[in-house]
């Protein structure tokens, strides 16, 4: 061969394999609705930046017709690139070769990607389109599943870890995800599942949709699995794209500082009246949230999972801050199982990448009933202490209004490492609240008063005077500061920026033993 020759077969080798699975197979994927695995990466990253690797790379299966079934790259496009400027690796799985379904050598495509992640120092991010293990293949692709897995746990706490659900994932093509920090869905192409509607309708009898059974809404708001919804695949890139800007890049970074116009010290007197005087009325903690970030500019996590609790990114003077907030307009802000879950875990995200965490907290206590008990409330709520406790970030907490009971030790209290503690005047800080206090304490006298419901009333009001306010707290310095709400973002910003060369370490072990 002239050498214009072997670039003349270089060209035609890449152009083969820029068409997946094929022209036809391509076609069929819009018509589906869907993007190809090369949509998807150009939409995620920087025009212009992707490298492709083992574009070239085929599978070694004879058995079931096989060897006659071979696409170059082997149903997954692999490589890294960047997000406004920033280095990321990507896989993103072609459901025009063979179903998108996990050979050994698609396997391995991922793990060397995963691998140059750590080793660098860089986000991984998953574009998942797959029917799980290529079945052909045997033992062979379960083992490259779990080389996949094994990578993931690793890297866990080490790089941010993406999945976009972006197809039918079936069977192993769920786990690497589930194992990720972050999964998006989108509604009507994305869809998760153990096993399918047919397999759940021989094993369990039970007539259940793709959509009803694993589709993006049952994951958002049921299962919690899914952390995003996005109303179609272009969103959910840009959502990605918009997420990463929150997280650095690996453990030992920060995420970088963003450039700010927003007043360190603007003041917004509207919180000065945003909890009602009845303290029994509701208020939205998202409009504290999003009236002290930079430029009111909130990305939730897990927006439609047990909203109760409000986690998500926002920045404070141009640094990425995680919040967490309990929610008085949702069962009033109550601790449950669900939303014990799902803000541990982003606790533990936010420690694990050195993001400073803020709470806001307004909590009448743990939610009570044998509902709750039985399934498991105290292990469950215990992890949510557990992270808190553990985390070593530097961690502000705010009371607006209720910490009653456990829950008060719970939400990055004073005593579990809590580094500055705000209440504003509204907070109510003891064991429980007035009615329940009361009943307790004065059972007997209001038994055998003439007028119980005005012994009641009356000793509720004590109760309420004593207790239910700030100053008890303070006094004892387990509040740092009462402070004005107006003042709450300056009031988070100076205590960001005085720790921020924050260092605190917990005792050497090989692992703690959260309760799972
Ligand atoms: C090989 C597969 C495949 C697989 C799909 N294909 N899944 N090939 N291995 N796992 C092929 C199909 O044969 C078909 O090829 C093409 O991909 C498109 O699939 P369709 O069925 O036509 O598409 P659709 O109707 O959209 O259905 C998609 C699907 C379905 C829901 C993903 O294909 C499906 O149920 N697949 C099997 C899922 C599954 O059970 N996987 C194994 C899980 S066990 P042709 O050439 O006919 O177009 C597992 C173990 C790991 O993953 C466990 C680790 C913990």
């Amino acid at each position: 061969m002239t050498n214009s020759e072997k670039i003349a077969h270089l060209r035609s080798l890449k152009s083969k394999a820029l068409l997946g699975g094929g022209e036809k197979r391509l076609a069929q994927q819009h018509e589906r609705g869907k993007l190809t695995a090369r949509e998807r990466i150009d939409i995620l990253l920087d025009e212009g930046s992707f490298q492709e690797l083992d574009m070239l790379v085929q599978h070694r299966s004879r058995d079931f017709g096989l060897d006659k079934q071979k696409f170059l790259g082997d149903g997954v496009v692999t490589g890294y690139g960047r997000i406004e400027g920033r280095l990321v690796y990507v896989f993103s799985q072609d459901f025009t070769v063979l179903g998108g379904s996990l050979s050994e050598a698609h396997g391995a495509k991922i793990c060397k990607i995963m691998d140059h992640a750590m080793k660098n120092g860089a986000p991984i991010i998953g574009l998942n389109d797959s029917g799980g293990a290529r079945i052909q293949e045997g033992v062979v692709s379960l083992g490259a599943y779990a080389d996949i897995f094994l990578r993931n746990t690793l890297a866990s706490g080490v790089v941010p870890q993406i999945s976009a659900i972006l197809g039918p994932c079936a069977g192993g093509a769920v786990y690497s995800p589930a194992i990720s920090d972050f999964i998006f869905m989108v509604p009507n192409v994305s869809y998760m599942f153990v096993t399918g509607p047919n397999v759940v309708k021989t094993v369990t009898h039970e007539d259940v949709s793709f959509e009803e059974l694993g589709g993006a809404n049952t994951h958002a708001t049921k299962s919690g699995v899914a952390h995003f919804l996005a109303n179609d695949e272009v969103a959910c890139l840009q959502n990605i794209r918009r997420l990463l800007s929150f997280i650095p890049q690996n453990n030992c970074e920060e995420t970088p500082l963003r450039a700010c116009n927003d007043d360190s010290n603007r003041q917004d007197e509207t919180l000065n009246t945003l909890v009602p005087e009845n303290p029994n009325k509701p208020y939205d903690i998202k409009e504290v949230i999003t009236r002290v970030v930079d430029d009111g500019d909130f990305m939730e996590v897990h927006e439609q999972y047990a909203a109760n609790i409000v986690v998500g990114f926002g920045r404070l003077a141009g640094k990425s801050v995680g919040f967490v907030a309990n929610q008085p307009a949702v069962l009033a802000g109550v601790l449950d199982i669900d939303s014990s879950l799902k803000a541990a875990r982003f606790v533990r995200f936010c420690d694990a990448f050195n993001i400073p965490l803020v709470t806001f907290e307004d909590v009448p206590g743990f939610l009570p009933g044998t509902e709750q008990e039985w399934r498991g409330i105290i292990k469950h709520g215990a992890k949510l202490l557990y992270a808190y406790c553990e985390a070593t970030v530097p961690k502000i907490t705010v009371i607006t209004r209720k910490a009653y009971g456990g829950a008060y030790d719970v939400m990055n209290s004073k005593h579990i490492r809590g580094d500055v503690n705000y209440a504003w005047p509204s907070a109510e800080i003891a064991v429980m609240g007035p009615k329940g206090a009361v009943e307790i304490i004065f059972k007997k006298e209001i038994e055998s008063s003439e007028n119980p419901e005005a012994m009641m009333a009356q000793k509720e009001r004590e109760y309420r005077e004593k207790f239910a306010n700030p100053y008890i707290a303070a006094e004892r310095g387990y509040i740092d500061e009462v402070i004005e709400p107006a003042q709450t973002r300056p009031k988070l910003i100076a205590a960001l920026q005085m720790l921020e060369n924050k260092v605190d370490k917990n005792p050497a072990k090989k692992h703690g033993n959260i309760p799972l």
